[in-house]
């Protein structure tokens, strides 16, 4: 890969007092101008990962490096080039919008700006709030408060750690369109997402993250590709013993003596649902009830998890 390089992750470990492998040896390259998703359950290490990468969580053996240079040697070069809006919602109630975000960029060591203040927020949609107090704002606001202080002091790299959970839809999109926009501005973003939709949504490249170890990393369309396996419910009127031989040619599995689940691609050109549901009437069966529902992320990582081994 040819591709430049901003971030480079080598073996990284992390063990958490009491014994816990948070991270079990990851190694990841970030490349200038992305977004990536790292994606994958609670628990998987993620929050840990981003904190490693911004110097908040001392790593256990391994390096990390931000346009070269090693995060725990160079710290305060690497932060200063690192915006970070954390997982748990923690402002400062009494403030207001405005003054907090200048405040934050102060703790940066940088001169004011008001005008480029102005600028973030009215990027956030937040300029008509910048004279409420951070306690007022609902809870989506609060989210762009917090990427509006993440962006104070100008960071090249963002780190979006679950920008939107807990966001209802509407909120959720606007983000999105907010992080499109900071990576039109040349900011290389990293968010975490336990969403497979926000992930395909938002980043071009996809890192899967599970049980402390990175599963695979690939560009989004290709492993949407792998990962978008459907599975309909089929439930029948009357119970079978076995699945007719004329179905046989699919992918079926029984459930019980009265359902069958069939798994498609829901990315590919045709699902093939429609030939299944005339062989199934031709095959004499009658429709109870059909069910389509999207392969849990659990189900991934496990056909992931047997694809790698
Ligand atoms: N400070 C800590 N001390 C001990 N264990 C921790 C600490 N922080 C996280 N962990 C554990 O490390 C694992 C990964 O956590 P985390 O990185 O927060 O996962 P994620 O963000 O993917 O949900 C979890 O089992 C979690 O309980
Ligand atoms: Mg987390």
């Amino acid at each position: 890969m040819s591709a430049d390089i901003l971030i480079k992750i080598d073996n990284l470990k992390k063990t958490f007092q009491g014994g816990l492998e948070a991270l079990k040896g990851v190694n990841l390259e970030i490349q200038r101008g992305e977004i990536l998703a790292l994606l994958g359950p609670n628990g998987a290490g993620k929050t840990t990962l981003i904190n490693a990468i911004c110097g908040i969580v001392l790593p256990t053996s391994g390096t990390i490096s931000v346009d070269g240079y090693d995060v725990v040697k160079d710290f305060r070069k690497t932060r200063s080039m690192i915006g970070l809006v954390p997982q748990e919602l923690h402002l400062e109630a009494f403030e207001k919008v405005f003054q907090n975000v200048s405040y934050t960029r102060g703790l940066y060591g940088k001169k004011k700006d008001p005008a480029y203040i102005e600028k973030i927020l009215k990027d956030l949609s937040l300029w008509d709030k910048k004279d409420s107090k951070l306690r007022e704002l609902s809870g989506g606001m609060k989210k762009r408060a917090l990427i509006a202080k993440a962006l104070s002091h100008e960071p090249k790299i963002l780190f979006l750690d679950e920008p939107t959970a807990g966001v209802d839809i509407n909120l959720r999109r606007d983000m999105w369109r907010a992080v499109k926009e900071l990576k039109e501005n040349g900011v290389t973003i990293i968010l975490t997402t336990h969403y497979i939709e926000e992930a395909e949504a938002i980043s071009d490249r996809v890192s899967v993250i599970n049980n402390g170890e990175i599963i695979i990393t690939d560009n989004k369309n290709d492993l949407m590709r792998k990962m978008g396996q459907k599975n309909l419910t089929i439930e029948f009127q009357e119970p079978f013993s076995q699945i007719p031989s004329t179905l046989e040619s699919y992918n079926l599995k029984m459930n019980n003596n009265n359902s069958l689940t069939y798994s498609y691609d829901s990315h590919g050109s045709s699902t093939g649902i429609t030939a299944l549901l005339q062989d199934i009437k031709s095959a004499g069966l009658k429709l109870k009830d059909l069910n389509s529902s999207q392969t849990s992320l659990e189900t991934i990582f496990e056909k992931l998890l047997e694809e790698s081994v």
